[in-house]
């Protein structure tokens, strides 16, 4: 028997909650709402079935990667701040052991020297910047293809 592997996490972490009072510049004005009901919409097209975490402690995003393996096939996550810095996280994702794509909706890689470093370097598939909400959908069917998910 074969089992449909189409369960995506899609991760959010610290200051997510707040995207609307963000800088609109940077982040494009999005709620957190709207950019995950986008992501659903996206992640249905393409056959995937998406889940949702957001959180502002780095524990409780630990604790959610531990339990990752039973609750999802793969997972997107932009965990903010955290990407840059957080070894924990890091090492919580090594332990799932699932195909995962890093997302941020800006372009990391020409701002602050600091958010150049990610954490997940070697652990994802591929890190999407300076996409805005567009980067989801490509990091979507990424993993989609990866799964061997046809919409
Ligand atoms: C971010 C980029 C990070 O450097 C920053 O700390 C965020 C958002 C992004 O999506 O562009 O919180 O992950």
């Amino acid at each position: 028997m074969t089992t449909t592997r189409n369960r995506v996490a899609v991760l959010h972490g610290v200051n997510f909650d707040i995207l609307d009072r963000r800088d609109p510049e940077v982040y494009g004005g999005l709620s957190l709402h709207e950019l995950e009901q986008r992501v659903a919409d996206w992640a249905h097209e393409l056959g995937l079935e998406p889940i949702f975490f957001q959180t502002n402690a780095e524990g409780a995003f630990v604790e959610y990667l531990h339990r990752l393996p039973d609750l999802a096939d793969a997972a997107l996550i932009n965990a903010g701040a955290w990407s840059h810095y957080s070894r924990a996280i890091a090492d919580a994702l090594d332990v799932a052991r699932l195909p995962a794509v890093e997302v941020h909706l800006s372009d990391v890689e020409n701002r602050d020297e600091w958010r150049k470093v990610s954490v997940f370097d070697g652990l994802v598939l591929a890190k999407i910047v300076g996409r805005g909400p567009d980067g989801y959908r490509e990091a979507l069917a990424l993993l989609a293809e990866e799964l061997g998910v046809a919409a």
